[in-house]
């Protein structure tokens, strides 16, 4: 782990407050992520990343990392215009200017897959397809979650359950003719993206791995029912997508799956702290200065409040990383422009010095910064625009 004098020292005079990417802990991760892949591809989700800097240098560390998953429809059309290719858009979009915009990157023959599941997704794609005499390649989207007596395990995305409503899709697409089947995708969330290592929650723990054991069974003979289905109805998807960073060693075991999605393990937000089966160095933070000392043991910081999207609670605020010691007051936790921190660790600290906090999701660290600064081996070794930086906000 590295130390709070370490990072002190390579940011030393770098105004606050600023993010960084330790390119050493990042090269951790991707051997590791490479690891867990078994032999399967793996596909980059741009949202847990928001920074093409770290995507092309994740892109160019393996031929393992092929194609993107991107998660606006105008991102993959600007990121295709930069000359990107393989980009799987992982939400359906219904609006016409929307899906126009992927058209001339298709004409140049780039691969833009974009994601359906309900009869009026295919209508919509089918007249746009006519409308500019292009064939859209669409990415079947089946529901991952499993339903237990009075839960509802996973997420609400897709309306495609079970093999008869696949088969009412593929029905579908048989009468279009400017839309074909490219891939086919199932994301599981509540095995790739629920800790069940949380700390203070042994019980809650033990109840999540009893259920993602049962989920995982479930979701793997509906994704093979289903991809079986699409071959013996003669489609030849190219793709397969399943998983995500925290459902790799289950994802990888699908014979029909060509490629895993992996996105935050790259920098390892806090949120992916939690999981028994895998941990990934912090490969991101950023630093916020300690402006006052309000009280023996507390300093107060400037701005810090980077909360996560999602159900609120502390998993979703950041998390005080260096100096160890470091906690937030319960009642006001990360703040928008101030941000009290009770200090109980043997640094001795002052006004002007940092503290380092990690996001919760790791591509929303990029939302609040225009640039990541790289770190190696004890120096800053570049800085590379984010999304924001570059002028973008896609969602
Ligand atoms: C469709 C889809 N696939 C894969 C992922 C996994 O991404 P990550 O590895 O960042 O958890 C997500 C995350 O939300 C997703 O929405």
């Amino acid at each position: 782990m590295k130390t709070y004098q370490y990072y002190k020292s390579v940011f030393e005079g770098l105004p606050m407050p600023f993010a960084f990417v330790d390119r050493d802990l990042l090269d951790q991760n991707i051997s590791d992520i490479l690891g867990r892949a078994g032999n399967k591809k793996i596909r980059i989700a741009t949202k847990s990343i928001r920074c093409r800097a770290v995507m092309d240098y994740i892109l160019k560390s393996s031929d393992v990392f092929q194609g993107l998953m991107c998660y606006n429809i105008y991102e993959a059309a600007w990121l295709a215009s930069l000359g990107y290719d393989d980009l799987l858009v992982a939400y359906p979009y219904t609006q016409k200017q929307h899906i126009e915009s992927i058209v001339p990157a298709l004409r140049e023959g780039k691969s833009i897959y974009l994601m359906a599941d309900l009869p009026e997704h295919l209508d919509i794609i089918e007249k746009i397809g006519k409308e500019n005499d292009v064939t859209i390649p669409v990415c079947l989207d089946i529901d991952m979650s499993t339903k237990f007596p009075g839960i509802h395990f996973g997420v609400f995305r897709s309306s495609i359950r079970s093999k008869e409503d696949a088969q009412g899709f593929f029905k579908k697409i048989k009468t279009c003719t400017h839309l074909r089947l490219g891939a086919i995708m199932g994301y599981e969330a509540q095995i790739a993206g629920l800790g069940d290592k949380v700390k203070g929650k042994g019980m809650m723990n033990g109840i999540i791995s009893f259920l993602k054991g049962k989920s995982i069974k479930k979701l793997a003979t509906l994704r093979t029912e289903v991809c079986q289905l699409a071959l013996d109805l003669g489609f030849t998807p190219e793709v397969v997508n399943g998983g995500g960073t925290g459902s790799m060693e289950s994802t990888r075991m699908e014979d029909h799956v060509t490629e895993i999605t992996v996105g935050s393990g790259f920098f390892a937000s806090h949120l992916f702290d939690n999981y028994k089966i895998f941990k990934h160095q912090p490969a991101a933070a950023y630093a916020i200065e300690i402006v006052r000392k309000p009280e023996s043991g507390i300093l107060t910081c400037a701005g810090g409040g980077y909360v996560a999207s999602g159900t609120h609670g502390f998993d979703k605020v950041p998390h005080p990383y260096l100096p160890l010691g470091a906690t937030f007051v319960a009642n006001e936790m990360a703040g928008e422009v101030q941000t009290p921190i009770i200090y109980k660790g043997k640094e001795k600290l002052d006004l002007g010095d940092p503290v380092f906090l990690r996001h919760s999701k790791a591509g929303e660290l990029c939302k609040h910064f225009k640039e990541l600064h790289w770190v190696s081996e004890g120096k800053i070794t570049d800085s590379s625009p984010t999304y924001r930086g570059e002028g973008k906000c896609f969602l």
